[in-house]
């Protein structure tokens, strides 16, 4: 029997940090902890579980790095040094488990709702998508985008002071950075939009700030969507940014797929699956994490195959803590939703958890 390819260990070439596999648990937000953004139990054992189950890197929620830019009830945050001694329990857990920690740190922008933060949501521009719930934001000052890029550096301090090995930052699925890139959603005419030098510059000094922010052994990288088509994100601008990123000098780029096994939108007759496209884009030594659409072993070591160095996983480990463990036989079929309330329960998932896994189609049932 063969061991699949992501099972082998990785060393990131600038700061010689080894993982013990290839496998990354993907940011999930998962409502569990409290309003005031300190970590629960509950949250801290979700993601315990799933380094106790083998995974390489475990990656936390999207988590908040200013008040006004939460996205969800419950979301675990990284904006008030008052929050390092939870965030030190975590980075002390998932060491403890053998795991390499990351924290993903986010601003929601206009996808950070006035019921929770108290004020109209900003953006890089004044914009309105045919979403629910959907607020029309009003334009980032230059001071809020100053401010904001501190944030972001602050709140990469605090995770390293917590003892995380490193962060991401989150820039796919269409939150504040996203909404910068996108030419959708930015119109704005300054330094910060036009040309996509202009709407990367966001993405960038995020990066540099919280690089200056952090000791040299630090993991730092950045997630994005190749294609975001509501807020006018393709391939193409995607693909730029990425390099700039990587020449910036990012430990990684994490592209989120959603389907890893499709070519993309912007050129659907290349045939050629989107992780292909980064690896073809940034060169062999930019470490490379994809995910999306990944269940089984197999399918994960095809996203190796396709160029990324590491794999990620999200609804895979929901219900299956210790895939990362159970891959180990290439065959392996893991647990697929629908899911039964008690089945989540058994893999370290409360209530809250389980009541918010309701909303995505398919993935609870109704049974005990
Ligand atoms: C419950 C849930 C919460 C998610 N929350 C986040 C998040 O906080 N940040 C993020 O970048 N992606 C988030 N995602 C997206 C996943 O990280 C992943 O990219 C996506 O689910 C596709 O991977 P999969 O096919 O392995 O599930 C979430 C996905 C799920 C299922």
């Amino acid at each position: 029997m063969t061991t699949p390819k992501i099972l082998a260990p990785y060393t990131f070439p600038r700061t010689g940090l080894s993982i013990r596999n290839r496998t990354v648990l993907a940011a999930m937000t998962n409502k569990q902890s409290g309003h005031d953004g300190v970590l629960s139990d509950d949250e801290l054992e979700w993601l315990a579980a799933r380094a106790r189950g083998g995974f390489g890197i475990v990656t936390t929620c999207a988590a908040h790095v200013s008040l006004d830019g939460q996205g969800w009830d419950g979301e675990m945050g990284v904006f008030d040094d008052g929050l390092v001694p939870g965030l030190t329990r975590l980075a002390d857990a998932l060491r403890a488990e053998g795991s390499v920690s990351l924290v993903q740190i986010f601003h929601g922008g206009v996808r950070a709702p006035s019921r929770l933060t108290g004020q109209q949501p900003f953006s890089a521009s004044v914009f309105k998508l045919e979403a629910k719930d959907f607020e029309v934001p009003r334009e980032a000052t230059v001071e809020d985008i100053e401010h904001t890029i501190a944030a972001f550096g602050q709140a990469a301090r605090r995770c390293a002071e917590a003892g995380f090995d490193g962060i991401e930052i989150h820039g796919a699925h269409g939150y504040l950075i996203t909404q910068f890139l996108g030419t959708i959603s930015n119109t704005r005419t300054d330094q910060w939009g036009g040309s996509l030098e202009n709407r990367a510059r966001f993405v960038r000094r995020i990066y540099a700030a919280t690089r200056a922010a952090t000791p040299d052994g630090f993991l730092i990288g950045v997630r994005i969507s190749p294609e975001v088509a509501d807020q006018g994100v393709g391939l193409d601008d995607s693909l730029q940014v990425a390099k700039w990123l990587a020449e910036d000098g990012v430990d990684f780029l994490h592209v989120s797929n959603w389907d890893s096994f499709k070519p993309p939108a912007q050129h659907p007759e290349s045939g050629k699956m989107l992780t292909t496209w980064f690896r073809e884009a940034l060169g062999p030594d930019v470490p490379l994490i994809a995910t999306g659409g990944v269940w089984t072993p197999a399918e994960a070591d095809q996203v190796f195959d396709h160029g990324a160095d590491m794999v990620g996983l999200a609804r895979a480990g929901i219900g299956n803590a210790s895939w990362a463990s159970d891959a180990a036989r290439i065959d392996w079929e893991p647990a697929r939703p629908p899911y039964t309330p008690q089945h989540l329960r058994n893999a370290a998932i409360s209530e809250k958890m389980v009541d918010y896994m309701r909303l995505w189609p398919g993935f609870v049932t109704d049974g005990k």
